[in-house]
């Protein structure tokens, strides 16, 4: 296999992050140029043309929408089904509710679902509802993976506000695998004060879970990730290649989120057209901003605001990084009344997070297997945070970028960045539960947990926490710890009370 490195340009800084594989020389040797490669163990297979910008506008399939369904009472089974992504082929793929991604789940703010979880692959798993803050027990930890033949209900205490979440496996050693070969959807927060800002809904209102993928012969989804991550040769928007979306004249909102395991996307529109963002990981911004571009890190939300009442031709939802077209818009020329969303005003007010000016822990995101030099170990608590208090964190990065951090048990506003990019940018604005973290940026971040129990933070690259880069810190009622010192391995195996 030849793979060519794409640089990959990131934003007010133009730096190069990552190499980008795409198997050029693959696709001209099979004599498909201009096609999708599909990789399998080195056996080049077509599947759909991600990359056209529009050319064969009239191929294509139709984005499938999964429709929401009310999380209270819902059974999620987890198994492998038949899946037809659009290559032609009807293959597998590991599947929630035969989808993937699953169904679009929806809370209530204020409510109490329960979600039963079936297990029916044929290994553990567990279900983390990323972005909800919910009790340690219900938080679809690694160790509370449970086996295959069995069931788990989650009930989930909603408090928090209007969001776009990402529901996903989180078994040990095994997170990367089951993601990538399908177990993955959207689980959005409903609330009033979202609601009465009559923002686009209904059919106006779509979820994309974009990602990238193999795909083998057989239009079957297969993964072969490496420690240092995962890179598909093709995109999947809503779990099919190569989708259009028929748009009539009006505004729509559209709920991204990155369930890529490894890939960055640089969101853009093909002719330029702004974005206008109105929410990120945790909901709302305080203001609406338009921007040209926005590069969304693995697991990050985003929440967009598009007018098209003036479009006349097809446009396209592109990632700049690979080039390929996500999402092709195609004006069904129909006007629609539907009230304009005020986007001009105070959308919400996001309560200021004020903390010390000095960090009071350090996490340092080096190599592809550890934080602060200690690899993950089931049980092993690093450290101790008072449950209410606001600290400050820092994140450093060494080598292995991009690390997409996340943490579990609470959201948090990022303050500041130095080194790298050397600056933060608007969809990182709000609430945040996950950011990137590029080579040699220090970030800080405010955060306070209102829960006490055990949370976790980890590399969202799936590859580097199921490498190990992720650790188990515990929340309590008055006193903290600092981190483990010296993390020699080891100097953690006496702390464990999970096996
Ligand atoms: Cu989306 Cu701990 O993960
Ligand atoms: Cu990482």
């Amino acid at each position: 296999m030849s793979d060519t490195d794409v640089a990959h340009v990131i934003p007010g800084q133009g730096a190069v992050m990552g190499g980008y594989r795409i198997s050029r020389r693959s696709v001209l040797a099979a004599g498909l140029a201009g096609g999708a490669l599909v990789s399998v163990g080195g056996a080049p297979a077509l599947a759909g043309k991600p990359g056209g910008g529009g050319g064969g506008a009239a191929a294509g399939h139709p984005l499938p929408v999964p429709a929401p369904v009310a999380a209270d009472g819902l059974t999620l089974t987890a198994r492998r089904t038949a899946v037809d992504l659009g290559g032609g082929r009807t293959g597998s793929a590991l599947t929630y509710n035969a989808g993937c991604p699953g169904p679009t789940i929806e809370v209530q703010s204020g409510s109490t679902p329960t979600i039963t979880v079936t297990n029916g692959l044929d290994e553990p798993t567990t279900v983390h509802w990323h972005g909800l803050v919910v009790p340690t027990d219900v938080d679809g930890q690694p160790h509370e993976a449970f086996p295959a033949g069995t069931r788990r209900a989650y009930t989930l205490p909603v408090q928090q506000r209007a969001s776009l979440n990402f529901y996903h496996p989180h078994p040990h050693l095994r997170t990367a695998a089951q993601v990538a070969l399908g177990l993955q959807g959207a689980l959005i927060v409903r609330d009033a004060e979202e609601a009465a800002l009559g923002l686009p809904a209904g059919r106006f209102e779509v979820p994309l879970v974009i990602r990238d993928a193999n795909i083998d012969k057989q239009g079957t989804l297969t993964y072969n990730g490496r420690a240092s991550g995962f890179l598909g040769g093709v995109p999947l928007v809503n779990g099919v290649l190569n989708p259009y979306l028929r748009v009539d004249r009006a505004h729509y909102r559209f709920r991204v989120v990155n369930a890529a395991n490894s890939r960055v996307f640089r969101l853009a529109f093909s002719d330029g057209r702004p974005m206008t963002l109105v929410g990120t990981d945790g909901g709302l911004l305080e203001h609406a901003v338009d921007l040209s571009e926005i590069t969304l890190g693995n697991a990050e939300r985003l929440d967009l605001v598009l007018d098209l009442r003036g479009l006349t031709a097809p446009v396209q939802l592109v990632d700049r990084d690979s080039g390929w077209t996500l999402l092709d818009l195609r004006p069904t020329q129909a006007d629609v009344s539907q009230t304009a969303p005020v986007l001009g005003r105070q959308l919400s007010v996001v309560e200021r997070l004020v903390g010390p000016a000095q960090p009071s822990r350090t996490f340092s995101f080096d190599g592809m297997t550890a934080i602060n030099g200690v690899r993950y170990q089931m049980g092993a608590t690093s450290f101790q945070v008072q449950r209410g208090q606001v600290e400050r964190w820092r994140f450093v990065a060494n080598g292995n970028p991009p690390h997409p951090v996340h943490i579990h048990g609470a959201s948090f506003q990022l303050v500041g960045r130095t080194g790298g990019r050397g600056q933060l940018f608007p969809w990182e604005g709000g609430w945040k539960d996950t950011f990137l973290l590029l080579d040699k940026e220090s970030v800080d971040i405010l955060i306070r947990f209102d829960l006490v129990g055990r949370y976790l933070i980890h590399c969202h690259k799936l590859e580097h926490e199921d490498a190990g880069m992720m650790l188990d810190f515990e929340v309590v009622e008055g006193g903290s710890s600092p981190m483990v010192a010296g993390t020699a391995d080891g100097a953690h195996g006496d702390h464990g009370d999970h096996g």
